[in-house]
């Protein structure tokens, strides 16, 4: 059964480069789909069309009757001050509208009044919601993702801590449908299993914004894929799809081929003046129009980026000594000792939440430790990808947030022109 249907839908949020053109898509009871596609192809836009949660700039969108819809956003964001239960509970809140309807319902059956059909259907809905008990179903998913006190403020969670909490509530709130974007981002490897585990147990149908293949692999039954405009299904999991989708690409370039070995023999013919203009050289011209226009396939972009050395790093780097650091009420480093030293690839691996960014900040000098010294070599520059990119300005162009406004980049030593 159709449970969202996308009829020839287009979206741009730039006249010059459209996002979509004439877009299908239709997700049914069986679906458990995968949408990937590289960042900036629309994956988001399109999962928020699905949900309602942004506009279709032409075509239409059905969804079915009463359809509940569990949407996960790429970047959740909550008010600070209120806590991780407040946020959960939010999930339930249909869930108590109809209790109480309920509740009023059987005020009146026992005033005497006949309204045992509509009881039934409240006790229906209700059931579908998840039954009269769901109290414990609170506690239960903010356990089940990680989250120890669920009397903590939003104001203070990492990235990680803000994703569990959406999907607790999520999952308390028993959607027909869910619409899931990129929701193993900033997820440790513990909870990313856990919710593997979720997603595979519950039969629910599912859109999927991942780039994670084992995800996918374990996870959907079918992938979609967002490319250059335009979508192609593919029956199947990431292994299949792999398989169906180099298929299609050399399908492609052999008819893009075609095309232009057709198009130089019309284009010599066409230059060597068209004799008798009968109708028969009048259908040539008209396939030489279709020809020359029809779409250019472009192939995948492939950049080469060239990273240059750094300055000579003289032979001390970074030397850590009993270095401890809180945040009011939470203990996060306690004595660390740790020598950094030229050459060296440290991963730093860990739970959510346990201070790997802190960590980092501290050799950054944007926090202060408790106790404890930070030495840093004299030659060291430090180069950072800071997780939720907030030292990105909002209001810049990409062109002006690499260069500022010059018209040079600087690469290890040398001026590159960017015009
Ligand atoms: N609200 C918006 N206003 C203007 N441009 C947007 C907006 N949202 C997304 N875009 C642009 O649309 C394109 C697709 O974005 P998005 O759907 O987030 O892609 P994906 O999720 O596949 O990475 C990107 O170029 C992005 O910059
Ligand atoms: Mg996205």
């Amino acid at each position: 059964m159709p449970l969202i249907t996308l009829q020839d839908v287009s979206k741009a949020y730039d006249d010059n480069r459209p996002l979509f053109t004439g877009v299908d898509l239709t997700v049914t009871s069986q679906d458990r789909i995968g949408l990937i596609g590289p960042n900036g192809a629309g994956k988001s836009t399109l999962l928020k069309m699905m949900g309602g949660v942004d506009t279709l700039d032409s075509g239409t969108r059905v969804v079915r009757n009463g359809l509940r819809i569990g949407y996960l956003e790429q970047e959740p964001v909550f008010d600070d001050d209120i806590t991780i239960e407040d946020v959960v509970r939010e999930g339930l809140s249909e869930h108590h509208a109809v209790q109480e309807k309920l509740y009023a319902t059987y005020e009146q059956l026992a005033d005497g009044r006949d309204v045992s059909d509509k009881i039934d259907r409240l006790e229906h809905q209700l059931e579908r919601l998840g039954g009269h008990d769901v109290e414990h179903k609170i506690s239960a998913s903010i356990h089940g993702v990680g989250l120890n006190d669920a009397s903590l403020i939003c104001g203070n969670l990492s990235g990680g801590e803000a994703r569990r909490v959406a999907l607790a509530k999520l999952l308390v709130s028993s959607p027909d449908i869910m619409l899931l974007d990129e929701p193993t981002n900033h997820l440790d490897a513990f909870v990313i299993a856990w919710l593997e585990k979720q997603l595979s147990q519950m039969k629910v149908p599912l859109v999927l914004v991942t780039h994670d293949r084992f995800l996918l692999d374990r996870v959907v039954n079918k992938i979609v894929e967002v490319d250059r405009g335009s979508i192609y299904t593919y029956p199947g999991n990431y292994n299949e799809y792999l398989l169906l989708r180099s298929d299609r690409i050399a399908s492609e370039e052999k008819s893009e081929s075609t095309r232009l070995t057709l198009l130089k023999r019309e284009t010599a013919w066409m230059r060597a003046g068209v004799l008798g203009r009968g109708t028969k050289a009048n259908a040539r011209i008209k396939r030489f129009d279709a020809l020359a226009g029809a779409k250019v396939l472009e192939g995948d972009v492939k950049l080469e980026m060239e990273i240059p050395r750094g300055p000579r790093l003289g032979s001390k780097v970074i030397e850590i000594e009993n270095l401890s650091f809180a945040y009011p009420g939470k203990r996060v480093l306690d004595g660390l000792d740790l020598k950094i030293e030229n050459g060296m690839r440290l991963g730093i691996v860990g739970p959510n939440g346990v201070g790997k960014t802190t960590l980092i900040k501290l050799l950054l000098g944007q926090l202060e430790a408790d106790g404890g010294s930070v030495t840093i070599g004299e030659t060291v520059k430090f180069g950072t990808l800071e997780q939720n990119r907030e030292d990105l300005d909002d209001e810049a162009t990409v062109m002006e947030e690499i260069a500022g406004t010059g018209k040079y980049v600087v690469v290890g030593e040398s001026k590159v022109h960017i015009a």
